[in-house]
């Protein structure tokens, strides 16, 4: 499929993922992209998503929106997050089958994973177990749409394809420290290290855990060569498959950020699965895509961001 000469809708596209897609399918050529926004369809409510659908009219779909975050807001706000993503995820896919659309996209998190998956993570034991607890109801409504998205294309044929992204990070990101994932926490903390002359940051756990991140851009790329080349039943893990250990990490970025103080590591704070790192041999061989961007290279972009955006980033909800 030629995405460029296609109607397509972008669903959640005020994110990050979203804005890197929008993005993406423009430098490609794309001339009949729909952003939409939540304040122009709460994609919870049936009858606006039936409503947008037929004033729109799209031939693809993108679903970036859902709600979530990291730890701590996981912790706080389960029932909202099961709640929002299993009605988005439901309710957008029913009703682009049901309006006719040709091609639709979902993605899930590395949260889908059962908590006790052996790393590299490999998409054939995304069913054998339970997920982490805390990221559970996020992580089981997710979970749903990659059920449906598969139930669709067995009775519809319906082209949906679902994929698996691994930690994203990048321009547009929440900075905002009780919602934010590793990376802009990081960045956020440094930052307001060096403004403020601080000597020591102390960082949760023991920075011993491995990690595997895709900057944005990457993911955004690797959705548009998927929605072009692959059309299948099957979920793709899209990461760099490369793992860095959080204390590694917290290096890189203080160095990036100018920050010369010491880090310390609260080690009375849980550190989570000591190794999360994805196998990417089926999303080379399905898509023959591997992420350009190098760590370096994008944290380095994703801090040139932050302080461009600092008041609005670290405001964000
Ligand atoms: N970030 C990650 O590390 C990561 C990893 C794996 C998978 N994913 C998945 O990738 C997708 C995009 O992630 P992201 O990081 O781009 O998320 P994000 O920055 O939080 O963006 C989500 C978007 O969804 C919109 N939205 C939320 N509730 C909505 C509603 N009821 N109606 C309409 N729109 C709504 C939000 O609108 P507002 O801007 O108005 O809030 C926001 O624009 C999500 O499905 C997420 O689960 C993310």
């Amino acid at each position: 499929m030629n995405i460029s000469g296609m109607r397509v809708l972008v669903a959640g596209a005020g994110g990050m993922l979203g804005r890197a897609i929008v993005a993406r399918l423009a430098a490609r050529g794309a001339a009949d992209v729909i952003a939409l926004k939540r304040e122009e369809c709460d994609l919870r409510e049936q009858r606006e998503v039936r409503e947008m659908l037929a004033r729109i009219r799209p031939q693809v779909v993108i679903n970036c929106a859902g709600t979530g975050g990291g730890i701590l807001v996981n912790t706080r706000r389960p029932a909202e997050f099961f709640y929002d993503n299993l009605l988005i995820g439901t309710l957008l896919l029913h009703e682009s089958w049901r309006a006719g659309v040709g091609n639709y996209m979902a993605f899930i998190c590395g949260c889908c994973y059962p908590d006790k998956a052996p790393s590299p993570l490999r998409e054939e034991t995304l069913w054998d177990g339970y997920p982490q607890v805390t990221s559970a109801p996020y992580a089981v409504a997710k979970k749903v749409a990659a059920v449906q998205s598969e139930a669709y294309r067995r009775q519809y044929g319906f082209h949906s394809v679902v994929l698996l992204l691994g930690n994203l990070y990048g321009p547009g990101e929440s900075f905002d420290l009780t919602e934010s994932h590793v990376i802009p926490a990081f960045i956020r903390r440094f930052h307001e290290a060096v403004r403020d002359n601080l000597d020591e940051v102390v960082l949760w756990g023991s920075g011993a855990p491995v990690r595997d991140f895709i900057f944005v851009e990457d993911a955004a790329e690797a959705a548009v060569i998927a929605m072009e080349k692959y059309d299948g039943p099957e979920i793709i893990n899209i990461s760099s498959g490369d793992g860095i250990a959080v204390r590694e990490l917290a290096a890189l970025i203080a160095e990036l950020s100018g920050y010369l103080g010491r880090l310390v590591w609260d080690s009375s704070r849980p550190d989570g699965q000591a190794q999360k790192v994805y196998d990417v041999t089926r999303m080379e061989r399905l898509l023959g895509y591997r992420p350009r961007v190098s760590l370096r290279e994008g944290i380095t972009k994703t801090i040139e961001w932050f302080r461009d955006n600092y008041a609005g980033a670290s405001e964000r909800g």
